[in-house]
């Protein structure tokens, strides 16, 4: 089975999948003189993994190096930025996010359960949180879902976790957004009729064009990429991997993606939030 999956994915990226490219797993991520859990079981409803890894486990030495320093992580310019932001005054209502939130660090331990049902009972992203403060107890405009301002506040708030196990709740209200989630996760779609799982679960740690394939964790989410030097975000990222198999990607903030946000966030309880992680 996997070998004609091999098969099919070289042919239909029209690339050798160079097999086996062995993951540094002996890697230690070790940030300020915290261990980050890297590697771990996998949570028992993924049927199809033993263990769940970071994608951090599989960049390069020099990409893995960026991250251990704050010093030479790329994405602090941003964070640093969003510090700025955080307490700037916005909109009609004279407000800034400091107004009501004191210290950002009020927020430690949102990421690891995002996204969450609310009480509406609706799915709901950092990302459409933040937007909410901004319109309805700001009098501000909303940022776009993966602009640079959003990013960069997703991604100090997010901060914030650093460290913790990703948790991010299945059950009660949020199981039938994971079903859904669950199921676009494993649906082949586009001109190379690929599914996410085609690539993230049944060949990762293998070799795409000069790629080490991953298991397209979330867990380090928004990112730095050093492919086009800014602050992605989770669901641009989904956006990259859709088009990349010829398919129509989903619209950030749809209801397809948030379901996968969900989805694909469950996939990696256990593994620590890295944010902001850096990725090529
Ligand atoms: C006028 C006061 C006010 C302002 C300004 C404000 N917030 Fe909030 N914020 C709240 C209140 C009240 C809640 C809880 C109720 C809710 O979610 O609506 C909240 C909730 C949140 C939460 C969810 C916290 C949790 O643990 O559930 C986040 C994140 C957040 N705010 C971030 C921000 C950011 C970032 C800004 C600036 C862009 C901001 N807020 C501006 C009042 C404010
Ligand atoms: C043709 C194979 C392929 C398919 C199909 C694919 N991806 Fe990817 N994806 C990649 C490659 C290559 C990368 C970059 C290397 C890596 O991080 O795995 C990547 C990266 C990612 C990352 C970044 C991981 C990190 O650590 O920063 C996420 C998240 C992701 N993909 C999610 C998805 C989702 C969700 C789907 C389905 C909608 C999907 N991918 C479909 C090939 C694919």
């Amino acid at each position: 089975m996997k070998l004609t999956m091999f098969t099919t994915l070289a042919a239909a990226v029209s690339v050798a999948v160079a097999g086996a490219a062995a993951a540094n797993e002996d890697a230690v991520l070790e940030i300020d003189g915290e261990t980050f859990v890297t590697k771990t079981e996998a949570p028992a409803y993924l049927d199809n993994l033993s263990e769940i890894y970071s994608g951090w486990v599989f960049r390069s030495d020099e990409t893995q190096q960026l991250q251990l320093d704050d010093f030479e992580n790329p994405a602090f310019v941003f964070i640093d930025s969003a510090i700025d932001m955080y307490s700037k005054v916005d909109g009609t209502e004279g407000k800034s996010c400091a107004s009501c939130h004191e210290d950002v660090s009020e927020f430690k331990g949102l990421q690891a359960s995002m996204p969450r049902v609310n009480a509406d009972g609706k799915l709901e992203t950092l990302t459409e949180i933040v937007n909410r403060m901004r319109t309805d107890y700001m009098g501000a405009e909303p940022w776009k879902w993966s602009g640079t301002e959003m990013s960069a506040m997703t991604a100090l708030i997010g901060l914030q976790s650093r460290g913790m196990p990703v948790n991010v709740s299945i059950d009660g209200p949020a199981k039938p957004f994971w079903e859904k989630g669950k199921e676009l996760y494993y649906t082949r779609v586009g001109q190379l009729d690929l599914s996410c799982a085609n690539c993230h679960e049944d060949n990762y740690d293998t070799m795409i064009r000069a790629d080490h394939l991953s298991q397209g964790q979330i867990n380090g989410f928004p990112n730095y990429r050093l492919k086009n030097a800014k602050i992605n975000t989770v669901q641009g990222r989904f956006k990259g991997c859709m088009s990349n198999v010829r398919a129509e990607p989903y619209k950030e903030g749809s209801d397809e993606f948030k379901a996968l946000e969900l989805y694909v966030a469950s996939r990696g309880n256990g593994l620590s939030v890295e944010t902001p992680s850096v990725r090529n």
